[in-house]
């Protein structure tokens, strides 16, 4: 059976084909509950305390929240309210949006990279290209008819967002404000809608498998109610509780080839439950395609320790769409 949309379909039973061999399950008796990954207060007046516990969580998590991060909870709600009614159509009006190839700039699809893996995974999304808007926004759903409106909101305010994360990474980092921009050039954003229906045996599958993030830095809005992310920390699967009203950040294989591998782009998944359904709304900032990666002489002694060769964000993109998700860190194929 070829693989097709989940969501608005009914299982009784986990269909074969999502069935992972038993030594790669999840083992989710297994996981911690995590007491520990940072939530960070951008609110603070204390801006050398944000720098500090923003560079202290890059290097030992990947991984942190934010709260007070300028981006309106009507916005959050909104996007939230707008994908569960875009996932919540009629299968065949969704399937008008359906492809399985990733160099579409807006489509809907399933599991991950359905034609390169062999096992698939129990969610859909909704993959968006978001800057400039005016390019791509007309490109969006026109279905639900609010959804355009409400995502370019949403884009833009999570793009501050990033800017400003961006330029605590740089402090945090030593270097001035502006040094991580402006190696990343004209960035590129795009969105991921992820909607993890309940699945009949949780146990048995994921909703994405372990996977490091192949861009800058995602910041992701994950449902209050349905706790699903986890993260590897010291070898140990933990589980990212969602925090009211707070945002996930993590640091992707960009940030971690420009730290020079000082901070981490961390392996991280998503598992599923079986009662209820999960959301997540993704926005990944990713260098402009030409921009050269090379991490700064600061940081490298002059450039007798780079740890990874000089590429193209479009080099690397291309590689990351070659492979399966759950194979050994990509960054690893760049190494000196
Ligand atoms: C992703 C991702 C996690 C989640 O989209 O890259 O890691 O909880 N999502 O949906
Ligand atoms: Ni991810």
């Amino acid at each position: 059976m070829e693989t097709k949309l989940i969501s608005g379909v009914q299982f009784s039973k986990l269909p074969s084909s999502y069935i992972r061999p038993e030594s790669e399950r999840p083992k989710l008796a297994e996981v911690e509950e995590c007491k520990n990954v940072p939530v960070i207060d951008l609110g603070c007046e204390d801006r050398s305390l944000i720098i500090k516990q923003i560079g202290d969580a890059c290097r030992d998590y990947g991984f942190f929240q934010v709260i007070n991060h300028g981006v309106s909870m009507e916005a959050m709600d909104k996007i939230q309210g707008v994908a569960h009614e875009f996932f919540g159509l009629p299968v065949e009006e969704k399937m008008k949006l359906y492809s399985d190839d990733p160099s579409k700039t807006m489509r809907l699809s399933t599991s991950f990279n359905v034609k390169k893996e062999t096992v698939h995974n129990w969610r859909d999304y909704l993959r968006l290209h978001c800057h400039p808007l005016e390019k791509y926004a007309p490109e969006w759903p026109s279905s639900p008819s609010s959804f355009r409106d409400i995502a370019s909101n949403y884009c833009t305010q999570v793009r501050e967002l990033g800017f400003r994360l961006q330029e605590a990474i740089s402090e945090s980092l030593g270097l001035p404000k502006d040094s991580l921009k402006n190696i990343l050039g004209e960035q590129g954003q795009h969105m991921a809608m992820n909607y993890y229906p309940a699945c009949p045996e949780p146990e048995l599958t994921y909703g994405l498998p372990a996977h490091t993030d192949p861009n800058a830095l995602t910041i992701l809005l994950q449902d209050i109610q349905v706790s699903g992310l986890q993260v590897l920390k010291d070898g140990k699967w933990i589980a990212v509780n969602p925090h009211p009203n707070a945002f996930v950040i993590n640091i992707g294989d960009q940030l971690q080839a420009l730290s020079n591998g000082k901070y981490k782009s961390v392996w991280h998944r998503a598992v599923v439950n079986a009662d209820k359904a999960r959301l997540s709304v993704a926005s990944f900032l990713c260098p402009c395609d030409g921009s050269n990666i090379s991490a700064p002489k600061e940081l490298t002694n002059g450039g007798d320790s780079s740890t990874y060769r000089d590429f193209t964000y479009a080099e690397y993109y291309k590689k990351f769409w070659s492979r399966n998700l759950d194979q050994e860190h990509c960054l690893e194929l760049f190494k000196n």
